[in-house]
């Protein structure tokens, strides 16, 4: 396995010393990082100690350690999974040739367009969430969050390596202008428009981690099957971060209805009791879950058939395709024209973007059926809606579709629109009931369930965030 570098200014695994110029020029991208985070991380407890795990190694047995940090001293580093030897590019026009180590010339804009995308979700989704710990429901919570923070500032650091090891010039301005876009910037936003929309309140939150993070697992298990080797390493360590932040999300929303099937099964209103009802959860489900939809891209798309041609970027789980090379096969989709859904054969390259997309939809139902065991005997099921409802980007948007996926005019969404997504009286709604943060030890707040455990065998009521003057 590969050495840790720990002690180094910045931990890595990737032989950092021995490269001065890359070295110099991450440690002269770190104060402005560190600016970043101070200016749009999280909203106070900037001195806190928060007990978070730290990436020491990339082995899966235990990469991890355990132990109280403030945020800006957290070890943020560079941690590439280990090489695969003898790995072969497993898909495209260059199916069974040795991976790349270096970018190939003709590959260059493509590939730094990919890590770029990929690299301003990082920090976009930490500024979204940077005021989410004045609401916190408990310290566990709280912890959590600054655990999906900090790692998220991490999986920045892993795109920005590769931008400074590979791309010269462009790639360190890239690097660069990742700190200077801002989540919901009217002048500078961030690239994707979910990652400019608001996730201001708890609900929204574990939606987001539920379901924007689990967008982000199947961007970066295509990105992992990249012919570029060093993108393929740092997507797989990455992907082993990415697991717990949809833990927090699932267990989080599963945690909600817990609260609300309880009261419901005393014969209560989850409403008048300072919980949230089930629609209401319904209603997040399905902004949040659309939202996420939208960042796979385009049902019909040459860049993705390109992507796909060229190895830079493959389906979830390639090894599980049998036909790697995709030249012949089509794909099948319904989508609008003159006011009607027609059948659309679709060169099975240039459907890849949807293909990723039901590798994560399918993932998405699986979520669903463990929420909704929390609601047995209470009467009420969610559901995932249509992928045509709700949409901004691709063949459905500009379209109106009910949550079942049925065609309909806009006066049609207009009116049940407030059924549907979530409505300004719900978000007021929520603001009622988290106005205040739970920081007792031990205590929730009345939406939520405790958790069946805690975080690193420690018990619930451990002081997982606490401030201890310096
Ligand atoms: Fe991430
Ligand atoms: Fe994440």
């Amino acid at each position: 396995m590969s050495r840790v570098a720990l002690d180094e200014k910045i931990p890595n695994n990737v032989n950092l010393s021995s490269d001065k110029r890359l070295q110099r020029a991450l440690e002269h991208w770190q104060p402005a990082f560190l600016k970043w985070w101070q200016e749009m991380g999280p909203v106070g407890f900037q001195a806190h100690e928060v007990y978070l795990r730290t990436a020491v190694s990339v082995d899966p047995q235990g990469w991890a350690q355990f132990g109280y940090v403030r945020m800006p001293e957290y070890r943020w580093g560079i941690f590439l999974a280990d090489p695969v030897k003898d790995r072969t590019i497993g898909f495209g026009d260059d199916f069974g040739k040795p991976v790349w180590q270096e970018v190939p010339g003709e590959h260059r804009n493509a590939l730094r367009r990919l890590i770029v995308t990929q690299g301003d979700t990082e920090p976009a989704s930490v500024e979204q969430q940077r005021h989410l710990g004045h609401t916190c429901p408990s310290l566990y919570d709280l912890r959590n969050l600054f655990q999906v923070n900090v790692e998220e500032g991490r999986h920045l650091w892993a795109m920005v390596y590769l931008l400074h090891s590979y791309f010269g010039r462009d790639g360190r301005e890239e690097a660069e202008a990742l700190l200077e876009r801002r989540s919901g910037d009217a002048d500078k936003p961030r690239i994707l428009s979910t990652f400019n929309e608001p996730c201001d309140d708890w609900l929204s939150f574990y939606m987001f981690t539920t379901f924007t993070d689990r967008d982000g697992k199947y961007q970066l298990l295509a990105l992992a099957e990249s012919s570029f080797d060093p993108l393929s390493r740092s997507c797989r360590f990455m992907l082993t971060e990415e697991a717990h932040h949809m833990f927090v999300g699932e267990t989080g929303v599963g945690r909600i209805l817990q609260r609300a099937a309880e009261l419901l099964r005393e014969g209560k209103d989850p409403r008048q009791e300072g919980a949230i009802d089930v629609p209401m959860v319904q209603r997040y489900l399905n902004f949040w879950f659309t939202l996420s939809l939208d960042l796979f891209g385009g049902e019909i798309s040459t860049n993705a058939a390109h992507f796909f041609a060229a190895g830079l970027k493959g389906r979830a789980h390639e090894k599980n395709y049998e036909d790697h090379v995709a030249k012949d096969g089509v794909y099948v989709m319904e989508v609008p024209e003159d006011g009607r859904l027609v059948e659309k054969e679709i060169p099975l390259r240039s459907a890849m973007n949807e293909v990723l997309r039901d590798s994560y939809v399918q993932d998405c139902e699986k979520v669903v059926q463990r929420w909704n065991k929390h609601l047995e005997g209470t009467g009420y099921q969610l559901t995932l809606p249509s992928r045509r409802f709700h949409r901004r980007q691709g063949a459905y948007a500009g379209h109106y579709f009910d949550p079942q996926g049925r065609l309909i005019t806009q006066e049609e969404f207009e009116r049940q629109r407030d059924e549907w997504l979530p409505s300004e009286a719900d978000k007021a709604y929520l603001r009622s009931i988290m106005h205040r943060p739970v920081f007792t030890p031990g205590h929730f707040a009345n939406w939520i369930a405790p958790p069946p455990r805690g975080i690193d065998g420690k018990p619930i009521d451990f002081e997982y965030v606490r401030y201890n003057e310096a």
